[in-house]
């Protein structure tokens, strides 16, 4: 499904271990806690995507439906995959997604602090809506920011488990 050709699966809590390591390589600090990702894995309202290189997980991306709103709960690509476009492909999956879903709305909370999310953000077309103050157990301010989703683009899903998304 990656523009670029590149695979994305879907995780299980099987990928527990993987995507816990890979928060600690990704978060310096403030990262989700390990019983938190394995409740994100769990719930069936959530689906985690994630791309795999020859050394594990690369990238990976936490998405939450809550009625026709997904939720971006966390994106992240390991720290030297930066800045080649991966994070941007993986947000334009799950607007892929949503669109199929028909969900109207795509919408995130990132840290004031953040300034390198938030210009990725807004370079996709996320617009902020409001401000959390406090929003984070640490004391820190988020930004809501959303985006309306306008048409379903088509996406190729292979209906088994494991990897669902390939290139069109
Ligand atoms: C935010 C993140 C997912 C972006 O992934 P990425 O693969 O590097 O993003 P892309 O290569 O698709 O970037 C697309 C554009 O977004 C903007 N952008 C991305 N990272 C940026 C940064 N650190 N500073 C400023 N602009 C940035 C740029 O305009 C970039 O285009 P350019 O490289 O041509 O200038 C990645 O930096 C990351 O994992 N950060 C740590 C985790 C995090 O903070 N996640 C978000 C909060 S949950």
């Amino acid at each position: 499904m990656r523009s670029d050709g590149a695979l994305l699966r879907t995780a299980d809590p099987d990928d527990l271990e993987a995507l816990y390591r890979f928060e600690i390589l990704c978060f310096q600090e403030h990262r989700f806690r390990r019983d938190h990702v394995d409740w994100i894995l769990r719930n069936r309202q959530a689906l985690t995507l994630v791309e795999d290189g020859p050394d594990g997980v690369e990238a990976a991306m936490m998405l939450l439906f809550e009625g026709v709103v997904c939720r971006v709960l966390s994106i992240a690509v390991a720290p030297d995959r930066r800045r080649r476009g991966t994070g941007t492909a993986m947000m334009h999956a799950a607007e892929a997604i949503c669109g199929e879903r028909r969900l109207s709305t795509i919408r995130l909370e990132v840290s004031t602090e953040n300034l390198g999310a938030i210009e990725f953000y807004r370079r996709l077309g996320y617009r902020t809506d409001g401000v959390l103050y406090g929003y984070y157990s640490w004391g820190e301010d988020a930004y809501s920011m959303r985006k309306t989703i306008l048409s379903a683009e088509p996406v190729a899903v292979r209906r088994r488990p494991g990897f669902i998304f390939r290139n069109k």
